[in-house]
């Protein structure tokens, strides 16, 4: 299995056991507020960690001691181009781990998988979420008008929203 390290994580694959620590984070409505899903039961968490620990792109963020803290999604699209996503227990939010995680994938992703631009997705009204993509170096490149919708009104209308799009090329990465 993969591993990253870094001063206080160290990220790995999901395994089947990783339901309960998911449904921590996954069953709050608050973490899940700006995701194309609603809040998992148990249940639900558990078949999500089966799904995780075949997948590849899911890296499992612990803490030295083991405790799984969140999660960072990384996948490979056309043009050497990698796609970021990041969810995190909010009991671990200001601390500096889901930038110190994203930093540690962005480096893998660029040293070890031959990435040329990663890039990032997010609501404009997810502050937290473009905080840390800055934080981590990354240039919001455009905002997409009503590109997207996860949900319908009452009366069945797509509930449009829009999106920051943000970028990292690896020569901007290795001059920063
Ligand atoms: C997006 C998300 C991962 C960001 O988490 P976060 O806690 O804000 O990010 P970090 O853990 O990197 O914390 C950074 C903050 O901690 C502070 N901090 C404290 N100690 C720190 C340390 N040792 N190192 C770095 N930052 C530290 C920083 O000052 C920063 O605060 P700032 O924004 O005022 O500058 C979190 O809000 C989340 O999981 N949201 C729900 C899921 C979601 O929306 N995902 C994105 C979908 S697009």
């Amino acid at each position: 299995m993969n591993k990253i390290e870094t001063e206080r994580l160290y990220l790995r694959g999901f395994v089947a056991t990783d339901g309960a620590a998911l449904h921590e984070y996954l069953s709050d409505e608050e973490v899940v507020a700006y995701e194309p899903y609603k809040a998992f039961s148990l249940e639900e968490a558990e078949q999500e960690a089966i799904r995780r620990s075949e997948n590849p792109d899911f890296w499992a963020v612990c803490l030295k001691d083991g405790h799984l803290i969140g999660n960072v999604y990384f996948s490979k699209g056309a043009f050497d181009t990698w796609m970021i996503g990041y969810v995190f227990n909010k009991a671990y939010w200001g601390q500096g781990y889901a930038s110190e995680s994203v930093e540690a994938v962005i480096n893998y992703g660029f040293a070890s998988l031959g990435a040329h631009r990663i890039t990032a997705l997010c609501n404009p009204k997810n502050e937290a979420s473009w905080h840390l993509m800055e934080r981590v170096g990354m240039r919001r490149e455009g905002t997409l008008k009503k590109n997207v919708y996860f949900w319908k009104d009452e009366q069945g209308n797509p509930i449009w929203q829009d999106t920051y799009e943000y970028g990292l090329l690896k020569e901007e990465h290795e001059n920063n």
